[in-house]
């Protein structure tokens, strides 16, 4: 399976950082945030990549990333021309690159503790997305749960009033349907195109299935998540020294 990992976008909630570079070329502890997608990747078994980047700082992940020998996967780029088409918008510049294949998708702020190696292999089709415990599911795509809480029947990108404890988190396993979904979208309230609506298609269609983030999982788009995303890798780090 070939993965794309998503880091456009502008940052606004990470200013000023995000005006001197990419929120995705910030460090978070001892490396920059764009390297633990690629390595969540790496280590999930997937080695061909797309990176989809906004125009503005694309000559910057160039020269950090190269050719991504140094990491152990090989990169392809696409430049996303609307800097805020949303998450949808930038997934649909890696169509080709997906060759008609079921794809990892994951955002580019976010950090996993654990790897998917075990969804990747066993996925076959629809889609496949992965939840975690938050106290502050507001922040994030919620899951509504049917009444066993055993099928989501609907994901709410940032509700007032949430209708579970989880959150979506920044991995998704889709198949190739993905891209004509992502064709149907209307932009959202913020203007975007929206990973959950897309995925709100397959929901409709009965074709989501979930798995549990078991490890630690960050989102780090904000001061404070970057700050403590931070300080709890640097903990681990420390621990197993
Ligand atoms: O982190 C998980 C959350 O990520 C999910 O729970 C939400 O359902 C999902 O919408 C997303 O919410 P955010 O508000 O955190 O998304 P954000 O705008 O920060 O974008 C996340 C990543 O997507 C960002 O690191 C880069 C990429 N992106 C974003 C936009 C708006 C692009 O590549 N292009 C874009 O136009």
């Amino acid at each position: 399976m070939k993965g794309i990992i998503l880091a456009g976008g502008m940052g606004t909630r990470l200013r000023p950082l995000t005006l001197i570079t990419n929120k995705h070329l910030l460090p978070v502890y001892n490396k920059p945030m764009i390297l633990y997608p690629i390595e969540t990747l790496r280590q999930s078994g997937i080695s061909e990549i797309m990176l989809v980047c906004g125009r503005e700082h694309a000559g910057d992940f160039i020269n950090f990333l190269g050719s991504g020998k140094e990491y152990g996967v090989k990169l392809a780029y696409a430049v996303q021309d609307k800097n805020n088409g949303g998450i949808a918008d930038a997934l649909a510049y890696a169509e080709d690159f997906s060759d008609g294949d079921s794809v990892a998708v994951i955002l580019g702020d976010n950090i996993f503790e654990d790897s998917f190696r075990g969804s990747v292999k066993s996925f076959k089709a629809g889609a496949r997305v992965f939840l975690k415990k938050v106290k502050d599911p507001q922040r994030y795509g919620v899951p509504v749960f049917d009444k066993k809480d055993k099928k989501i029947i609907k994901i709410e990108e940032k509700p007032e009033n949430p209708k579970s404890h989880y959150a979506l988190t920044g991995f998704y396993l889709v198949d190739n349907d993905i891209f004509s979904f992502i064709k149907k979208l209307k932009p959202s309230k913020r203007g975007e195109l929206e990973m959950t609506d897309a995925l709100n298609h397959y929901v409709e269609m009965g074709k989501t299935s979930f798995s549990i983030v078991n490890g630690q999982w960050y989102d780090t788009g904000t001061i404070d998540s970057l700050l403590e995303s931070a300080l709890q890798i640097k903990k681990k780090i420390s621990e197993k020294n």
